[in-house]
């Protein structure tokens, strides 16, 4: 093994298509220029994370484990020492950012470089130590940035969206962290009882991606806001949605967004928003301290890999 070894992987934005996306149906996603470095070095004893974050954090164990057996390394003696700038807990990809650079980082160090699909199937399966039944597109966003349409699979279906012209969005992050898995597995239950309508909704769900996807490609930002005030209606439906989210997007549309819905896991986070003019629209909603970002999808500064 190498004395050291770094890898890197991005935070992400689901801009259409969550949870419906574990049932089978297509999801729009990009990479945000959000990052999160992963270093490995020898040292002595158990594994074990050097990061104020994962340090107690007995998954993070499990993954260096799970990460190192698959790139064929005895995880006994390694320290893994994480840098993040992308937030925890709010839907923007921090858990399939931190198994993908861990996995890049581990692989390097055993000298190896993975294929993209042994990548992505790998890190999708660290991924559901954090959440039970992951449909990979964080793993893919973390791994490959840019903008693009994905069907889970193995290998997954991941086709390029280009925008013609790189689109702003605006992402404020809720207050309160809250738990994808939990989001997941509380769906499932519902999904359970009442199959048929839950199978209807995510058909409903998959006709906005498709929507969606055609706005990025044409540029079209009143089509894409429609976009994401319909896949908003529909989360609240299917039970994913928190009154915080809905009113952090009431917020962004009353300051001039198009569309507003929640991103990712949901039940609290993130909200992504689509604006004309988006550096205005951020100062508007972070004026009670929330904080937000603006990220141009489609840039190709995105590219994580
Ligand atoms: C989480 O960012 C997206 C979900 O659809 C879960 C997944 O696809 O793994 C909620």
């Amino acid at each position: 093994m190498k004395a050291s070894a770094r890898g890197r992987a991005a935070g992400k934005v689901i801009l259409l298509g969550e949870h419906a996306v574990v049932y089978g149906r297509p999801a729009l996603a990009a990479g945000l220029p959000l990052w999160l470095e992963a270093e490995v070095v020898a040292g002595e004893g158990p594994a074990r994370f050097e990061s104020d974050r994962h340090a107690d954090d007995p998954r993070a164990a499990r993954l260096i484990a799970e990460a190192a057996a698959a790139v064929g390394l005895e995880p006994r003696g390694l320290v893994v020492r994480v840098r993040s700038d992308v937030p925890a807990g709010v839907g923007v990809g921090s858990s399939a950012a931190l198994a993908v650079a861990v996995l890049r980082a581990l692989a390097a160090a055993a000298g190896r470089r993975l294929a993209r699909d042994e990548e992505l199937e790998v890190a999708t399966r660290l991924e559901s130590i954090f959440h039970g039944h992951p449909s990979g597109i964080d793993p893919a966003a973390a791994a490959l940035g840019g903008c693009f349409r994905f069907v889970r699979g193995t290998p997954p279906v991941v086709a390029p969206v280009r925008p013609v012209v790189p689109l702003p969005l605006v992402i404020a992050f809720g207050a309160r962290p809250r738990s994808t898995g939990a989001a997941v597995m509380g769906l499932r239950a519902r999904w359970e009882a009442d199959r048929a309508r839950h199978e209807a909704l995510f058909d409903a769900v998959a006709a906005t991606v498709e929507d969606g996807a055609r706005a990025v490609e044409a540029g079209d930002l009143a089509a894409l806001g429609r976009a994401f005030d319909r896949n908003q209606t529909l989360l609240e439906t299917i039970g994913v949605s928190a009154p915080e989210v809905e009113a952090l997007a009431a917020r962004a549309r009353a300051a001039g967004a198009l569309g507003a819905k929640l991103t990712g896991g949901g039940a609290g986070g993130a909200v992504g928003a689509r604006a004309p003019d988006p550096e205005r629209l951020a100062g508007a909603l972070g004026a009670d301290g929330t904080r937000t970002i603006v990220a141009h999808v489609g840039a190709a500064a995105e590219e994580a890999a």
